[in-house]
C-alpha cells in the first residue's frame, strides 16, 4: 500500500512537472514539438479562461500562437546570421531597415513583421511572458506601426505620441536587434520595461 502512495504520488509530481511553466515556458509538453514555442518563450502564454479573444484590456490574454507564426519567427532566429538592421532611433519612435541577401530569409521577414503588425492591429498578444512584449501590445492603441518593402527586405517606421510609449518602442527596437545579433540565445532572455520618467 505504502509503494502504491509512492507512485502514485510520483505520478502526480512527474504531471504537475509536464504540465508547469516557468515564466520563460520552457518546461512545457510542446517543447520538442513542431509547435514548441507555442507556449513558450517565443509565442503565446495562453493561461486563462479568455485565451482566443480579442482584448483590449491589461488583463487580455494571448491568442494560441498559429504554428505558421512561431515557424517564422524559428526561421529567423536560424538565420539570424543573415539578416542585417539598422535602427534609427527619434523623438517620437524608430525607423528600422532590416534586410538579407538571401531571398528565403527577406520573405520569411517580411512575412514575420506583417505578421507582427496584424497582431499588434489585433491585440493578439504573443510572448507575454517577457515585459517588453507585454507592454508592446498593452499599448498597441498609441502606436502607429507602417510597413514598407525595400529591396532586400523591410523598412518600418513605428511612432508614438506617447514619450512613455516611445520608450517603450525604443526598447523594443533593442530587443529585436539583439535577437537579430544573437539568435536564439535571446529567444528566452526577458525585456524590462523602462521605466517612464525623464526621458
Ligand atoms: C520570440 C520571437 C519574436 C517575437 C515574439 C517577435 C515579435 C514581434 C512583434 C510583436 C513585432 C511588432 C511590434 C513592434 O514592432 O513594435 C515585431 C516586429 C519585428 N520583428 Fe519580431 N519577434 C520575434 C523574433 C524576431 C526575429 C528573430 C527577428 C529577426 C531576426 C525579428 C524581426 C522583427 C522586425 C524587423 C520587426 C519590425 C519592427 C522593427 O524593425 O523594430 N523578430 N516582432
Amino acid at each position: 500500500m505504502r509503494t502504491l502512495s509512492a507512485v502514485l504520488i510520483l505520478a502526480v509530481a512527474a504531471i504537475a512537472t509536464l504540465t508547469a511553466h516557468d515564466h520563460h515556458g520552457r518546461h512545457h509538453r510542446g517543447v520538442h514539438h513542431s509547435n514548441y514555442c507555442g507556449t513558450d518563450g517565443c509565442g503565446s502564454d495562453c493561461r486563462g479562461s479568455n485565451c482566443g479573444q480579442q482584448s483590449n484590456t491589461a488583463a487580455m490574454r494571448s491568442a494560441p500562437a498559429p504554428i505558421e507564426d512561431m515557424q517564422v519567427i524559428h526561421f529567423l532566429f536560424d538565420q539570424h546570421s543573415q539578416v542585417t538592421r539598422r535602427v534609427n532611433f527619434t523623438d517620437d519612435g524608430i525607423e528600422a531597415i532590416t534586410e538579407s541577401a538571401d531571398p528565403t530569409v527577406r520573405a520569411q521577414l517580411r512575412k514575420h513583421v506583417r505578421a507582427m503588425k496584424q497582431r499588434l492591429d489585433q491585440r493578439q498578444p504573443l510572448r507575454q511572458w517577457d515585459p517588453l512584449f507585454a507592454a508592446i501590445f498593452e499599448h498597441a492603441g498609441k502606436i502607429r506601426l507602417d510597413v514598407f518593402d525595400t529591396p532586400n527586405g523591410v523598412r518600418i517606421v513605428e511612432t508614438s505620441s506617447d514619450p512613455s510609449v516611445v520608450k517603450i518602442i525604443h526598447a523594443h527596437a533593442h530587443a529585436v536587434s539583439g535577437f537579430v545579433t544573437e539568435g536564439g540565445a535571446n529567444m528566452h532572455k526577458s525585456h524590462p520595461v523602462p521605466a517612464t520618467g525623464s526621458r
